[in-house]
């Protein structure tokens, strides 16, 4: 099977007063297409920065970050910063732990960004019936600061969707859902991953979506010894 993204060797460090604090060390990781990998740990383990790394945003001191998509093979970690932006752009949407939706765009605007920046307003129709499948087919008029934490976070799974990216980042995706909300937004995920012949990179404590993942891969314990990766559930 041929695979979508590749951690190879990948360390990270921040400064931390005069010392360096190691967050990442030496972390394999591969995702096919179709695969759904979970990364779980404590809080401060390192999930949202192993999602930063695999989506160019953070640079890492050492290995490499691949991506395989219809484009061909890229080097992200090689890019400079506007050919990463690039890479995002086309190949990779991204559901920030905070969101991080337009505050001057409405909800509608919002899901409809990526598509100006990527240049692909035909898959506007679908993305928007995506507001409708999460339930929010009647906000899109409105602006994220009048959402609810749970709406927002919705916003953020359809914005990250509506370019249908080869590879999809989800940080918490679920973290501010009740049960039924977030079961949707999981059944929404996987679909949509399972169609384009993608693959879902997924941080969560939410033991629903860690059960239906492929694989899990754990972060606690020490990133400094690199990733244990470990089977789901049997
Ligand atoms: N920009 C930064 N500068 C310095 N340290 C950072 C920075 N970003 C993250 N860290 C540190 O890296 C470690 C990992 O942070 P990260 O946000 O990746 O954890 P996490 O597993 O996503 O946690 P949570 O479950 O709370 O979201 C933490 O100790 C954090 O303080
Ligand atoms: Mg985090």
């Amino acid at each position: 099977m041929s695979w979508i993204l590749e951690l190879a060797g990948v360390s990270l460090s921040y400064a931390d007063g005069r010392a360096r604090r190691r967050v990442l060390a030496g972390v394999d990781l591969s995702l096919s297409a179709g695969e759904v990998v979970a990364l779980r740990g404590p809080s401060g383990s390192g999930k949202t920065t192993l999602l930063n790394l695999a989506a160019g945003l953070v640079l890492p001191d050492a290995g490499s970050v691949r991506l395989n998509t219809a484009g061909g093979v890229r080097t992200v970690s090689g890019e400079d910063e506007a050919g990463r932006a690039a890479c995002r752009r086309d190949h990779m949407g991204y559901v920030f732990q905070f969101f991080n939706l337009v505050p001057t765009l409405t909800v509608r605007e919002n899901v409809l960004l990526p598509l100006e920046l990527a240049g692909r307003e035909a898959l506007a129709e679908r993305a928007l019936a995506r507001l409708e499948t999460l339930g929010l087919g009647d906000r899109g008029d409105d602006f994220p600061e009048r959402l609810s934490g749970g709406e927002r976070q919705r916003v953020a799974i359809a914005r990250a969707l509506a370019h249908e990216p080869a590879l999809v980042l989800a940080d918490e995706p679920t973290g501010n859902l009740d049960a039924a909300n977030a079961a949707n937004v999981a059944g929404l995920l996987w679909q949509e991953v399972r169609r384009l012949g993608g693959a879902l990179l997924v941080a969560t404590h939410d033991e629903a979506i860690a059960a239906r993942a492929d694989r899990v891969v754990d972060l606690s314990g020490g990133a400094a010894d690199g990733v244990a990766d470990r089977a789901a559930g049997g």
